[in-house]
């Protein structure tokens, strides 16, 4: 499964490039407003520091707009990849810009349904929330799965970017119902790490090495 982070912050994603835990970047308004960054700056830089697609995402609404928007935030990098809404118009714009060949992200998808028509309109990737669903007491990884069904009953390219992850079971969830990719905030990415017996382990290992009075180097 491809990690992707979820965020505009430069020195968390580079942190976590370092690693080689980051295999893209979605942003998305929101998280441009909370960044307090210029978009196309923030885009520019987070597509230098990361070799995958970075989802940069349109604000228009009517589809030749998005299109024109979609052109211009392509400008800005090879790996930019223009995310759509999952409207009639993000539909459209996602057909025109996938035919001209620019990678497209169909976000805010909340049923198979709707994933059925992105994967039709050839989008390169489409985001389903998960966490969003459970807020409202819906079940966000059945619709990962639904979707998973789906796309290989007759062989969709289209790649399940699993999104909206708030915790370190989503991302297994995920990973077991075989989503592509999962996007998540670097803090859950990190958590991801963290065991208590791993800690524990670690303090007795080098409690008991610290007795031998030895050193490697
Ligand atoms: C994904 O592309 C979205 O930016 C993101 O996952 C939304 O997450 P949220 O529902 O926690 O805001």
């Amino acid at each position: 499964m491809k990690f992707f982070v979820d965020s505009a912050d430069l020195e968390q994603i580079g942190e976590l490039n370092d690693i080689g835990l980051v295999d893209g970047v979605t942003t998305n308004p929101s998280i441009i407003a909370k960044s307090g960054r210029d978009f196309k700056e923030v885009i520019a830089e987070i597509c230098k520091l990361v070799a995958g697609p970075v989802s940069a995402e349109v604000t228009a609404v009517e589809a030749d707009a998005m299109i024109k928007e979609g052109k211009e935030l392509r400008k800005i990098a090879d790996n930019v990849c223009v995310k759509l809404p999952l409207t009639m118009d993000g539909l459209k714009a996602c057909s025109s810009l996938s035919k001209a060949g620019i990678p497209t992200n169909v976000t805010l998808c909340f049923s198979p349904n709707q994933a059925l028509l992105a994967a039709k309109c050839g989008a390169s990737f489409i985001s389903p929330f998960i966490g969003r669903l459970d807020d409202i007491t819906l079940d966000g990884l059945q619709l990962i799965e639904d979707i998973r069904l789906i796309y290989d009953n007759y062989g969709f390219e289209t790649e399940i970017l699993a999104a909206s992850i708030r915790s370190v079971n989503h991302v297994k969830e995920c990973a077991l119902v075989g989503a592509d990719v999962m996007t998540a905030p670097p803090n859950v990415i990190k958590n991801l790490a963290n065991h208590p017996l791993t800690d524990k382990g670690l303090a007795a290992f080098l409690k008991d090495w610290e007795k031998t009075g030895q050193s490697i180097l």
